[in-house]
């Protein structure tokens, strides 16, 4: 809507997974060449983990263009509250495995020739959970199963494991020992620092048609990271309405005032941040 007023392409801070708007912070940047590197030297096990908003779906939409183009089949599942039946379907579905009834036994049997037909011509698989904090003990003890299919030279699927912090006490209880001793790769992601956030505002501006973004000035983006947190969802949700109401005002700056109404709003206090249910439903939106 007010994206001709600001002589902007697109929408600069739409709340999709987008790659092509990915800011390279080094930690997002060291994060993506550990997925990589991790699938394609055949790891195991690589886990991601972040708090709720700060990229995690993004790198792995990151990760599946770079697979996709390079001969490395996947399964992506983004869904993870699922039974084991639900998986098993999905696992087969994805990999487009033969068969019609999808029992276990079936997806089993046909994810294993598969995988070794694809091991014997030299290519990678992988299997991509995303939200997989969410995962039910016995799901989590089946996709521990399929990490152990292997041929002599190594494993037959790359398991990537992304999640809210929660994943990872998941995986420290005890009977998740051998899981987690399987985990090969751990990469996490934080909130961006007060300097990545000015980077990250004006990469997500240069990225939609304003290479010399005038519209936030640097102590507004202060304020702004003062309520974010320098969470990127949180970021993206400020200054959409931010330019908004910019817009609302025939300004073609942003001001202090206006970022305070927008976090008033939002419900967003610079102290107590992550902490507030509202903001958290804000966050999974
Ligand atoms: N490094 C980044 N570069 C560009 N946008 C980002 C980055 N990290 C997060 N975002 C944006 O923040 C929002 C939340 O990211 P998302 O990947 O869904 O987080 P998560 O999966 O960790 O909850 C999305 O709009 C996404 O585009
Ligand atoms: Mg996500």
């Amino acid at each position: 809507m007010y994206n001709p007023f600001f002589g902007l392409r697109e929408n600069p801070f739409n709340l999709s997974p987008d790659p092509s708007f990915l800011f390279r912070s080094p930690q997002h940047e060291e994060a993506l060449a550990n997925l990589i590197y991790g699938v394609q030297s055949r790891k195991g096990f690589i886990a991601l983990t972040g708090e709720v908003g700060t990229g995690k779906t993004t790198l792995l939409e990151c990760l599946r263009d770079h697979l996709a183009g390079h001969n490395i089949a996947f399964a992506f599942l983004f869904n993870s509250q699922i039974s084991r039946a639900e998986f098993f379907e999905m696992v087969a579905y994805d990999f487009a495995l033969p068969g019609t009834k999808f029992t276990k036994t079936e997806v089993l049997f046909a994810l294993n020739n598969m995988l070794l037909e694809r091991a014997r011509s030299g290519n990678t698989t992988a299997l991509i959970i995303d939200e997989a904090h969410n995962l039910e003990w016995d799901v989590l003890e089946e996709v521990r199963l399929l990490g152990n299919l292997e041929n002599r030279h190594g494993k037959l699927l790359q398991i990537i494991l992304a999640g809210q912090p929660e994943l990872d006490a998941k995986l420290d209880a005890p009977k998740f020992r051998q899981l987690k001793q399987r985990i090969a790769l751990r990469c996490s992601l934080n909130a961006l620092t007060l300097e990545e956030t000015l980077s990250y505002i004006g990469y997500r501006l240069a990225h939609s048609g304003l290479p010399e973004q005038r519209i936030f000035s640097p102590q507004v983006i202060a304020q702004i990271h003062g309520y974010t947190g320098g969470i990127p969802r949180l970021i993206n949700l400020v200054c959409d309405n931010a330019l908004l109401s910019a817009f609302a005002g025939s300004s073609h700056t942003v001001t202090p005032g206006m970022i305070t109404e927008v976090a008033k709003d939002l419900r967003l206090t610079p102290v107590s941040r992550v902490s507030e249910p509202a903001e958290v439903g804000l966050l999974r939106g």
